[in-house]
């Protein structure tokens, strides 16, 4: 393939602006008819910061792996106003009002977002009557409003249960997310506010509700660690996400989760904690699609970070998304003796749109890997597409304090080899490790909010006995992103990384600190090609 120069480094499998600037996914949702995904965004066409009038970009997918650009979707009719972040429904049953028989079912897109004026932020809605290319006002515009400039970021889903529409919206600075019920998408009546849970940080954005099945078994109360088969009547729970900006535990934006029962009007957590959604510093105002096929729960968020986001040294093009992640609810090992129900996430990719499989390593013989690097350069040149599993079992008695006890993975630049990707596991304090520092553009190093080293907390996947236990990994890289997720997506790790123009990472290497310590089960690597 060639490309452009103007987009060097831009992802290829990860959303982006065609030019300008790009934040919070907003309207994700699968028309069933065409088989198509849509996905808007937070898009200011004119400049790669945010600025007003920020408008809804579109981009579409049939496979969730490639987007195509749709243009603007809707825009205000002014220069000192925003359509802020938002969803849309499909209105089947055209509840609404607003369609006739023209318009199949399954194209019904309803869109409801925040108009945000230097007076208020209220909420409107708009109804497309050509599959989600174009909106039009309802001429009853707002919707809701609540005599605030801090109430935003509706998001709606069906309510089977109650047979309603259900808005999760943000009272942001009074931390609260306000849940509202209608029949028709116009009136809205209050049924409850969900109040200072979880970190708060500055303010709440973007909440969303999302129902999903439990695990087969459950917790036998009154135990930690044993599960039993799930009797209970009730087979999902529901999940209320809430993106905090700033003041994350690792700074600045992210997405925190709770896991609950929500009846129409209530929702009540099962428990007390707070969880994220991603560890990493790059993952913010997800949400999830409407209508996800096959009942799963497909979401993306913003790949970026409100502290640096504007920063980035990109041209003509700032942020992407993520990819599309598909999320369960199943127990996760916290330590060796809590389980706790969390939320797991799996990528999304379609593995059809590569060209070439083929340019595939597969390390051998990594258990007698000594200090001595193990070093592979691809033959073919790098398109910046790569991805990694990697297993590995340590010894913990093999080793003691005086030891570095690491396994360190370094992924290079193929024009440019000083710039790498550090990645790796340390022994003696369970903790894997991403250093993204290694750069020759100086940006990474002078922006003070640009932490270059991060940590993720691992626990063990599987023991085999007391002494030894398992970890794995598995890494995507598209260009200037990393996706990481570890023991099958229990704990995901979201950051972006910037190297020079073309500098695609072509070379693996991988070393030990200690010999003895580590055993590789797997290392594979390989290059994706479009
Ligand atoms: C979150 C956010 C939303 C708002 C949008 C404006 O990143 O601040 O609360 O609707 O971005 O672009």
């Amino acid at each position: 393939s060639s490309f452009n120069t103007t987009q060097d480094n831009k992802p290829l499998i990860h959303a982006t602006p065609p030019e300008g600037w790009m934040n919070d996914p907003n309207g994700l949702w699968y028309d069933s008819k065409d088989e198509l995904y849509h996905m808007y965004y937070q898009y200011n066409p004119n400049d790669t910061v945010w600025a007003l009038p920020i408008v809804w970009g579109h981009k579409t997918s049939k496979n969730l792996t490639i987007w195509d650009d749709a243009g603007i979707a809707m825009a205000p009719t002014d220069t000192i106003t925003g359509f802020y972040s938002g969803s849309v429904v499909v209105d089947y049953n055209n509840t609404s009002g607003f369609f006739n028989s023209s318009t199949d079912p399954r194209q019904r897109a309803v869109a409801i977002y925040t108009y945000n004026t230097p007076e208020a932020e209220v909420q409107c809605v708009a109804y497309s009557l050509d599959g989600g290319y174009s909106f039009i006002q309802y001429e009853s515009n707002p919707v809701l409003s609540n005599n605030s400039t801090q109430f935003r970021d509706p998001k709606v889903i069906w309510h089977e249960e109650s047979q309603k529409w259900i808005m999760t919206v943000a009272k942001t600075q009074e931390y609260k997310v306000a849940i509202y019920s209608s029949s028709d998408l116009k009136d809205w009546t209050l049924e409850s506010e969900v109040e200072k849970v979880g970190v708060l940080g500055y303010q709440y954005e973007c909440p969303g509700l999302a129902k999903i099945s439990l695990p087969d078994v459950v917790l036998e109360s009154g135990s930690n660690n044993k599960t039993i088969p799930n009797s209970s009547s009730s087979k999902d729970a529901w999940v209320l996400f809430i993106s905090i900006n700033p003041g994350a535990p690792q700074g600045g934006s992210y997405v925190e989760y709770f896991i609950g029962d929500f009846n129409g009007t209530v929702f009540t957590p099962f428990s007390r904690e707070t969880q994220a959604l991603d560890d990493g510093k790059d993952y913010y105002a997800f949400q999830t699609f409407f209508n996800s096929p096959d009942n799963s729960t497909l979401g993306v968020a913003w790949a970026s970070n409100w502290q640096y986001g504007q920063y980035v040294p990109t041209y003509p093009w700032r942020s992407s998304m993520s990819l599309v992640r598909n999320l369960t609810l199943e127990y996760f090992q916290a330590n060796p003796e809590s389980k706790i129900l969390k939320l797991k996430s799996q990528p999304v990719i379609d593995y059809d749109c590569f060209t070439s499989n083929s340019d595939v390593i597969k390390f051998s013989n990594l258990s007698s890997l000594s200090t001595l690097d193990s070093i592979y350069s691809f033959s073919n040149s790098s398109e910046g597409i790569l991805e990694f599993n990697l297993t590995w079992s340590v010894n913990s008695s093999s080793y003691d304090n005086h030891d570095f006890a690491d396994l360190s993975l370094k992924l290079r630049g193929g024009l440019n080899p000083f710039e790498y990707l550090r990645l790796g596991y340390l022994a003696n304090v369970n903790s894997f490790f991403i250093d993204r520092g290694h750069s020759t553009n100086n940006w990474v190093n002078e922006n003070p909010f640009y932490t270059n080293k991060l940590s993720v907390n691992l626990q063990p996947f599987d023991y085999v006995n007391d002494e030894i236990s398992t970890y794995k990994v598995y890494g995507i890289i598209d260009r200037n992103i990393m996706e990481l997720y570890f023991n099958d997506g229990f704990q995901v790790s979201t950051n972006t990384f910037f190297f020079g123009d073309y500098n695609y990472i072509s070379s693996v290497e991988l070393s030990v600190g200690k010999d003895g310590v580590f055993d590789i089960q797997e290392f594979s690597v390989r290059q994706l090609h479009l």
